[in-house]
């Protein structure tokens, strides 16, 4: 993928979505960023400077027992996890959180956005929104910016989820960067937004 942070996006929404279709058909996946081996993956891709290659995954037959370590770690970053909606939902301005009845036809594709996977499971996603349009946020919780933000990623992880909830639920509409110029939080940067067309 191009080594931009629109590319890095891209990405995460793409193997999010192949991702989804594979677990579909019961075969197993597991985004890995830090547990890579990166330069020899891509070596073996040909990956050029020009390219970023975020994550790599195995493909195949979950095993049936995890392992110690991995269990460990899992409850280390409390995988079985997510924040609630009003960490991270709002109506029209970040003092205001929303709850799931307060956001309409969004409540589904937001809910289903918010069970997402995340790196380390930081869930770096953030969502205000305002009448017909959800703007999307990322909330830097890691040191990396740009093309090597892997939270960048997972917003692209975040968009995958609640576009293929709003096509599945009927709602039509696009992505539009629109930002809002909404005071932000600190480390907040405003990403992308969906205005739904009625
Ligand atoms: C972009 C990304 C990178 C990840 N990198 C790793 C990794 O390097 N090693 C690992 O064991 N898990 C990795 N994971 C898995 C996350 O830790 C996991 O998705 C999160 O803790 C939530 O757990 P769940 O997917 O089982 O719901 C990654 C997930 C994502 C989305």
């Amino acid at each position: 993928m191009a080594r931009t942070p629109l590319g890095v996006l891209a990405c995460g929404y793409a193997f999010e979505e192949f991702c989804l279709h594979a677990t579909e058909r019961g075969i197993g996946t597991v985004m890995l960023a830090a547990s890579l081996n990166r330069k020899a993956f891509e070596k073996a891709m040909d990956v050029t400077p020009d390219e970023v290659m975020p994550v790599a995954s195995p493909v195949g037959y979950p095993a049936t027992k995890r392992s110690m370590r991995e269990s460990m770690m899992r409850k280390a970053i409390k995988a079985d996890e997510r924040f609630p909606w009003e960490q991270l939902f709002y109506g029209e301005s970040f003092g205001t959180p929303l709850s799931p009845a307060g956001a309409g036809v969004f409540g589904e594709p937001l809910e289903l956005l918010r069970l997402a996977p995340s790196a380390a499971n930081k869930q770096p996603w953030r969502a205000v929104v305002s009448g017909d349009t959800v703007h999307f946020f990322e909330a830097h919780s890691m040191k990396a910016r740009g093309a090597d933000d892997i939270q960048r990623f997972d917003l692209g992880i975040a968009l995958a989820h609640f576009d293929l909830a709003r096509q599945e639920d009927g709602i039509q509409g696009g992505f539009t960067f629109n930002n809002p110029q909404l005071a932000l939080p600190e480390n907040v940067e405003y990403i992308a937004s969906f205005k739904a067309e009625r």
